[in-house]
């Protein structure tokens, strides 16, 4: 089970708006992540992947999502079923109120307009969010910190996927690169052979803050992100960097730069 400490906090600690209105909402303020900068590479990153639709399958299955439903408006297009999982309840219960478009969610619009933008008019907001909210089939509770050999849903079993996705999850869950080299093992034993991995994360990073709260995470390298797939049978096809601003202003996290990464199972 999860690292006793990290996952007590997160159960705690991890308030999903706060952390919805840090990290996603359009805005800037002094002191805190270029959230707008970051939201904007990830999006435009996954359009580019996804929009071909050379990357198309029944399942794609995503892993520590947490409050969020971002990563997902490009490639809801090409997967039949997506399962998105969480450890903390109040994440996965943000997700369902979205899915279930109660009052109070938080506004995706303006990332899927982006999107749909990026993407040329091809799809219009309201079919997207159609699409996302019939094809998010499952919001399952996730421990990914279990050893490669367990089920990171239990007792839910999942097949194998054509895709898994995930974003800022691991760095968070692991104590070190020990167990992050672990995780990552039981990530990619979630995908079939053949199938593709999309991970996005931060660099160089030792702690991030949800409101007055801290997290500690692991500090990971591009080097060893693509030494530790390689060693579990993962090639990857593309790297991309986008460096932190004055990082220096920055109260909120200390990474030097964020990631996204394009891998393929052998
Ligand atoms: C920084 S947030 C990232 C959330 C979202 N994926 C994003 O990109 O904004 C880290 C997430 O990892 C989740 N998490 C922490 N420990 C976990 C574990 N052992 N298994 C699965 N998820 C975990 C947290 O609940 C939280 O939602």
């Amino acid at each position: 089970m999860a690292d006793r400490l990290s996952g007590e906090l997160y159960h705690t600690k991890f308030d999903p708006k706060t952390y919805l209105g840090y990290c996603y909402q359009f805005s800037e303020s002094p002191g805190q992540k270029d959230n707008s900068r970051f939201v904007l590479f990830v999006l435009s990153q996954l359009s580019h992947t996804f929009s071909s639709g050379q990357y198309r399958g029944q399942r794609l299955v995503e892993v520590g999502t947490g409050p969020t439903i971002h990563t997902l408006i490009s490639a809801c297009e090409y997967y039949e079923e997506m399962v998105v999982s969480d450890y903390v309840e109040g994440n996965r219960t943000e997700i369902q109120k979205w899915l279930r478009a109660e009052g109070g969610c938080f506004d995706w619009d303006e990332h899927i307009q982006y999107v749909c933008e990026l993407e040329e008019g091809k799809r219009t907001p309201a079919a997207v969010k159609q699409t996302l909210r019939q094809r998010i089939k499952q919001v399952l509770k996730c421990d990914i910190s279990l050893a490669e050999s367990e089920n990171p849903f239990h007792p839910t079993a999942v097949e194998a996927a054509d895709c898994v996705v995930s974003s800022l999850c691991l760095e968070a869950a692991c104590r070190d690169r020990a167990s992050y080299r672990r995780s990552l093992g039981a990530m990619v034993g979630l995908l079939r052979p053949g199938g593709v991995l999309v991970l996005i994360g931060d660099l160089d990073e030792t702690f991030y803050t949800v409101g007055s709260q801290k997290f500690a995470t692991v500090t990971l390298s591009q080097d060893f992100i693509e030494l530790t797939l390689a060693e579990l049978g993962v090639r990857v096809q593309q790297f991309v960097l986008q460096p932190a601003l004055n990082s220096e202003l920055n109260l909120k996290c200390d990474y030097k730069a964020s990631f996204y990464l394009v891998a393929h199972k052998n």
